[in-house]
Parts: structure tokens; C-alpha cells; sequence
């Protein structure tokens, strides 16, 4: 036959990231089998915080090697109380997104049919939330530059240098442009700091003005600090489509988000490497929860929309109308309360929630 088969690197990780992980391949096989144009051939790989503590390290030398084997990554979560987390993340998902070039990370928020948002307007009118937050994924305070020296003493000296360049700002500005000319508002919001940070930040206006005039009347455009735009984001909703913000700035703000939605458990995110030259990995926005690991309780909507987003992305525009079905089945079973986690109102636990969306998947795809 001549189904395609997608090669997926899969890596739980630690804590619901396995439990979320095993939700979403159930879910994407199911997919695959009520469409049968495609399926899904996964490699899993144990890489995770109990594994770093046994062995001594998280990814082998030949990661990249690995995973560069594969068409798309799916990524659970990392960290665990056990392992301090700037090792955790230093050691698997941030070498992954700077060497992979996933210089992208796209993360929509809107508030899921059917379901309450904890902010009244929202409750009232839903749709005043429907952004995608596209975060630049390889610069800024992640970069990965400073040191520290005199120990972690009286006399410590620590530096954590934010790193922009050129190069790096004009290309997350034109993909935030091309993605705020694709959706039906047309409109892009660009948020800094540089009333304070008077030199990374300034090049961020210039580099959004100067993108700008290419879209002139194209892209309804306006840009915010990021203080105001916290307030912003709660009390004028409906005045936003597409942000584009720093590393940092975006990764804080799409929790908020996230929140303001209804729940860090259904923000989905891709981090992209748009010249296709290497995978591209997709990801809940959230971590490992250890409150809640090993209950059964994770929410999975996260995940399914993150695999929702991995369709599209393979599919190249050709499975556009499978990720828009798939994502019609997590919405009408999020509209019964009864196939709802917790943290969503419901009582559900992970796997039943996965059983309702499977079955969903098979009526409506
Ligand atoms: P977190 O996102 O893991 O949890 C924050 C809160 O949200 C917790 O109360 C948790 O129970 C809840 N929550 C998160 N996801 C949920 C879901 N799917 N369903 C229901 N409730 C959910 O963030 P936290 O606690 O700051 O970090 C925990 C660990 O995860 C740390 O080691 C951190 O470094 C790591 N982390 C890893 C990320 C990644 O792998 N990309 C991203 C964020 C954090
Ligand atoms: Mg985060």
C-alpha cells in the first residue's frame, strides 16, 4: 500500500509527562487507523531524571544522531524534585530545541468549547480568547551564556547574559508576521522590555519595525512591555490575536495564558525548525507535575492538542482537515463534565478522559 508512515521519537521523560505521552499515542494511533492514509512508527527513548540518577546522564553522546532519524519528536515532560532543574533542562530539552534549530516555539490558546475560563468576561464571551503566542525559542535569557564565579558564597558573581541577534529576531518576526496574515484577524501584538533593557530589547523594536513595513496593510500591528501586557491579556482579552514576544517574555505570558484559558493542563506547543531540516518536536506547555505524578489524574488534552499540531505539521497542509477533526473530538468530549480531569472541574482520570476522546476520534474522523 502507499500509507505513509511517520517516523516519532518519543521521550515521556519524567513524572505525567509518561502518562500523557502513552495518552497521545494512543490517541494518534487511533487517528491514524480511522483515516488509514497514515500510521505512526514510534521509537521510544528512556531518557528521564530516574534514568540520569542511575546512569549519569540523560541523552546518550549520539542524541542527535538519534533523533534526527525521525520526522517529528514527541516530548512529555522533564524534571523531578530529585535532580536540580537547571540540569534537567540543560541536559535534554534545551540542547534538544538549540541544535534541532527549533528556533520556534508556537503555542495557541483559546478556551476549548464547552468548558469555563476563571475570568467572568471569558465565562460570558469565549471567544475573546483565541491567541497564538509565537515565542522565540533559541535567543534571549536561554541562550545559554554566563558563568558563575567565588563559588556560591558571600562573594558569588553570577551573570545570566540575554543574547539577541539580528538574525534571530528578524526570522521569529517574519514567521509571526506570516502567521498573524494567515489567521482571520490579521493582527500581531509584539511585546519587550525596552523601556528598561536598552539594548536587546531596542534592537527588537527595530528589527518588528522594519518586518513591519512588508506587511503594511496586510497586519494590523501594535506593540506592548510586558508588564502592561499581563494586565492587558486579563482585562482586554478580545483586543489580541498573535503575540510575538522573547523567549522568556513568552514562555511566563503563555502559562498566564494557558490559565486564563482554563488550564495549564490543555496548552499545547511545537517547537518548530521551519526549514524542515530537522525534526520538529511538540510538547505540552506544562512540566512533569509532581504533585499530582503518579495518580492518574494528568489532564491529556495538552498533549492530544500537541499531537493535533504534530499532524499538521507533517502533513505539510495536506492533513490540515485530520488535525481540525482530531481537535473537534477533544472539544465535544471536553463539553461533558463527566470526561473532564480536575484541574478542568471534572473527575475524570487520565485514562478515561483518553478512552472518551478515542472513541470520539473513531466517530468523527
Ligand atoms: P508544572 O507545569 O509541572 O506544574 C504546575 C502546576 O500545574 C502543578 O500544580 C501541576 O499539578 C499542574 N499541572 C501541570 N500540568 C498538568 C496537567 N496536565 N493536568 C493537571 N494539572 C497539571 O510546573 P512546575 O511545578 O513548575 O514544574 C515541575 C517540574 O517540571 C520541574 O522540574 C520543572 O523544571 C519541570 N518543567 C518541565 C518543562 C518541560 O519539560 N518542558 C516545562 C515546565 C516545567
Ligand atoms: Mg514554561
Amino acid at each position: 500500500s502507499n500509507k505513509k508512515i511517520y517516523k516519532i521519537a518519543a521521550i515521556p521523560g519524567d513524572g505525567i509527562g509518561v502518562d500523557i505521552t502513552e495518552a497521545a499515542v494512543q490517541a494518534l494511533d487511533k487517528l491514524a487507523e480511522t483515516n488509514g492514509t497514515f500510521s505512526f512508527e514510534y521509537t521510544t527513548f528512556d531518557w528521564s531524571s530516574s534514568a540520569y540518577l542511575e546512569r549519569g546522564w540523560y541523552m546518550p553522546p549520539d542524541w542527535a544522531e538519534q533523533l534526527r532519524k525521525h520526522d517529528a519528536i514527541y516530548f512529555g515532560a522533564v524534571g523531578w524534585p530529585s535532580v536540580p532543574d537547571h540540569i534537567s533542562l540543560w541536559q535534554m530539552i534545551l540542547p534538544i530545541r538549540q541544535q534541532m534549530n527549533q528556533y520556534v516555539n508556537v503555542r495557541p490558546t483559546r478556551i476549548l468549547r464547552g468548558t469555563r475560563a476563571p475570568v467572568s468576561q471569558l465565562q460570558e464571551k469565549p471567544s475573546d480568547l483565541d491567541w497564538i503566542i509565537v515565542r522565540e525559542n533559541s535567543e534571549g535569557e536561554y541562550a545559554g551564556q554566563g558563568g558563575t564565579t567565588h563559588g556560591h558564597g558571600p562573594n558569588a558573581i553570577a551573570t545570566e547574559l540575554a543574547i539577541f541577534t539580528r538574525v534571530g529576531i528578524e526570522r521569529i518576526m517574519r514567521f509571526a508576521f506570516e502567521t498573524a496574515k494567515s489567521r482571520p484577524r490579521k493582527k500581531l501584538t509584539m511585546v519587550t522590555k525596552s523601556n528598561a533593557q536598552r539594548h536587546g530589547m531596542v534592537l527588537w523594536d527595530t528589527v518588528f519595525n522594519d518586518v513591519a513595513k512588508d506587511y503594511e496593510g496586510v497586519v494590523e500591528h501594535d506593540k506592548m512591555l510586558v508588564d502592561a501586557m499581563t494586565v492587558r491579556m486579563v482585562n482586554k482579552p478580545e483586543s489580541m490575536d498573535t503575540i510575538v514576544a522573547t523567549n522568556l517574555h513568552a514562555d511566563i505570558l503563555s502559562d498566564l495564558a494557558a490559565a486564563l484559558a482554563g488550564s495549564i493542563g490543555i496548552a499545547p506547543s511545537s517547537n518548530l525548525d521551519p526549514t524542515r531540516e530537522n525534526p520538529s518536536m511538540f510538547e505540552p506547555i506544562h512540566g512533569s507535575a509532581p504533585d499530582i505524578a503518579g495518580q492518574g489524574i494528568a489532564n491529556p488534552v495538552g498533549a492530544f492538542w500537541s499531537a493535533a499540531e504534530m499532524v499538521r505539521w507533517l502533513g505539510k497542509g495536506d492533513l490540515d482537515g485530520v488535525a481540525d477533526q482530531f481537535m473537534e473530538a477533544i472539544e465535544n468530549v471536553m463539553g461533558d463534565p463527566k470526561t473532564r480531569t480536575r484541574d478542568m472541574g471534572g473527575s475524570a482520570s487520565t485514562t478515561e478522559v483518553t478512552k472518551a476522546v478515542c472513541e470520539e476520534i473513531g466517530r468523527v474522523c
